[in-house]
């Protein structure tokens, strides 16, 4: 047949010779889906490990020009040289996202060979702290709150005028099931990430005239260098077992196609939501 002359792995390269039917092109292989971002740039933070480099990968996968950054030059380049080294189409730059001279596209440098940003991805976080609320010090609330909750909306502050020069676009914020769910030990942790659930709504309702849509990705325990404090307590698996019969610890990867999904245009009349990758949901 004429889908087997021409296989489906190569026929987005190019113009299609003949019309697919709908089901074929749904149940197409990874390369088509690939398409699903092409020519779109995403800035994901904090992206040179863990979960943030989980989407990254993703979304260069899917097509998407993906700018990736954390702290350390180091990290970054380890970051784009892997990526690269897989045929993505990558660049990196050092963004701490609570330093305000790191969040201007000038720290950004690699976007003014862009000509816009299509996806913000807010992934970078704050290492858990162990303690209460009473036993946390002004100073850790202080970092708490401005790398968690005020840096995502600064960076989206300067990084706007860069979104709209596009047709629309997509931010994603990295709350924790913490915000649900306020696991003792990271108590001042917890609360930074359910202000996210609420800037996520309060966002959506002030870009929608912007076309541009606000969600929220709440990823339960994901197994990386930042929550091996929180995935060795045997107390906290046996309720979670218990309560939810939650099986497993996530991998990264588990974070990785929502965010496409809600980047792409599938999701286009999906906004103000969040979503948890968690094995498990703690609200209705
Ligand atoms: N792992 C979990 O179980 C879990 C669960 C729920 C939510 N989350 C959230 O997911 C996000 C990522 O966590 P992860 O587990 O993937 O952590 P991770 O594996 O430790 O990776 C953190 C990444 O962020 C970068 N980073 C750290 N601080 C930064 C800052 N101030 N500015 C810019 N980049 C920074 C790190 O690189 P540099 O060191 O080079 O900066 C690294 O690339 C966090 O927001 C966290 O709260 C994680």
């Amino acid at each position: 047949s004429m889908l087997k002359a021409k296989p489906l792995t190569q026929a987005w390269r190019g113009p299609l010779p003949f019309e697919l039917p709908p089901l074929v092109r749904r149940t197409s292989s990874a390369v088509t889906r690939g398409a699903t971002l092409a020519n779109q740039v995403a800035v994901v933070t904090g992206s040179t490990k863990g979960i943030g480099f989980a989407i990254a990968r993703r979304l260069a996968q899917d097509g998407a020009h993906v700018v990736v950054s954390s702290r350390k030059q180091q990290n970054v380049d380890q970051a784009v040289v892997e990526l690269q080294g897989e045929g993505l189409s990558v660049s990196g730059t050092v963004c701490h996202v609570g330093k305000a001279e790191d969040r201007e596209p000038g720290g950004h440098g690699a976007l003014k060979h862009c000509g816009g940003v299509d996806f913000l991805i807010c992934v970078a976080g704050v290492n858990p702290l162990v303690g209460g609320i009473l036993g946390s010090s002004e100073q850790v609330w202080d970092k708490m709150l401005n790398v968690t909750v005020k840096a995502p909306a600064l960076l989206l502050t300067q990084l706007l005028p860069h979104m709209e020069k596009r047709k629309g676009g997509s931010m994603i914020l990295i709350s924790s099931v913490g915000a649900y769910m306020p696991y003792s030990k990271l108590r001042a942790y917890n609360v930074s990430k359910t202000a996210l659930l609420g800037l996520t709504k309060a966002l959506a309702v002030e870009l929608a005239p912007k076309n541009i849509r606000v969600n929220c990705l709440v990823p339960g325990v994901i197994d990386t260098a930042f929550s091996q404090v929180v995935f060795e307590d045997p107390s906290l698996w046996t309720y979670m077992k218990a309560l939810c019969g939650t099986q497993r610890v996530g991998q990264p990867e588990d974070c990785a196609g929502i965010v496409s999904f809600l980047c792409s245009s599938d999701a286009s009349y999906i906004t103000a939501e969040s979503i948890m990758v968690a094995g498990c949901s703690f609200h209705l």
